[in-house]
């Protein structure tokens, strides 16, 4: 490295299942221009597939298996301190089904981010795209927000909208919205990286400026 040249910063990836979004910041990270570097990835699953694509990247990994811990406060200490053992400067929910104490949320606040498929504030929780399809939407999409106490309630950075089609069912929403996911996540993770967004008391600022409503993705 050079002297002169800011570290590059370090991202911590937490995830439960097949891990296609951690793919996305993998293939990001491989970018030569891409700010930030992948430092480890943790899993409360030990069958998680996201940790065969970190190992297959040479990422380090770790499982902090829930089922293994009496209760939540417990469990997110002991993944609390996993990831402090790694530093990092923005930790990385990508599909991390679980839902973090408070502690934890204040620990890593500013720090944090999570995808969510649907348009936030619409459909926090789970399936987001039956509940979508049931409201007869004809626009669904996916969030970046930035992880506060509220459960997908934190100030959204960056959306990526798709078109509900007639005859759309959960899974080929769900397929629609995961291609949007996967290029909205590694530009909001660039931003941050580059120092662009940052959070403040209940709101996002963008280059030093308060972000008035979410970026967008373009549409193709
Ligand atoms: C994504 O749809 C994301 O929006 C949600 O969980 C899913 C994770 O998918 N939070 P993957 O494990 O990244 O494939």
């Amino acid at each position: 490295m050079n002297a002169d040249q800011p570290p590059v910063p370090t991202i911590l990836v937490l995830a439960s299942g097949s891990g296609t979004n951690l793919q996305a910041l993998i293939e990001a990270s491989r970018e030569r221009d891409f700010p930030g570097q992948i430092a480890a990835v943790g899993c409360n699953r030990p069958n998680a597939f996201a940790l065969e694509r970190a190992s297959q990247a040479h990422i380090e990994t770790f499982v902090v298996d829930h089922t293994k811990y009496d209760s939540r406060d417990e469990f997110d200490g002991a993944l609390m301190q996993e990831i402090r053992r790694h530093n990092p400067d923005l930790v990385v929910l990508a599909g991390f089904m679980r839902i973090l104490t408070t502690d934890f949320v204040r620990a890593f606040r500013g720090q944090l981010l999570n995808i969510h498929p649907s348009l936030l504030p619409k459909y926090t929780g789970l399936n987001t795209h039956q509940r979508a399809l049931d409201a007869g939407d004809t626009l669904h999409g996916v969030s970046v927000h930035f992880v506060t106490e509220e459960l997908d309630g934190g100030p959204v950075i960056a959306q990526a909208e798709v078109a509900v089609a007639p005859g759309d069912t959960t899974e080929s929403l769900a397929e629609k919205v995961q291609e949007k996911e996967h290029i909205l996540y590694p530009i909001v993770v660039r931003w941050f990286c580059e120092g662009r967004i940052q959070l403040g008391s209940d709101y996002v600022t963008f280059d030093g400026e308060l972000l008035k409503k979410p970026m967008r993705l373009p549409d193709n």
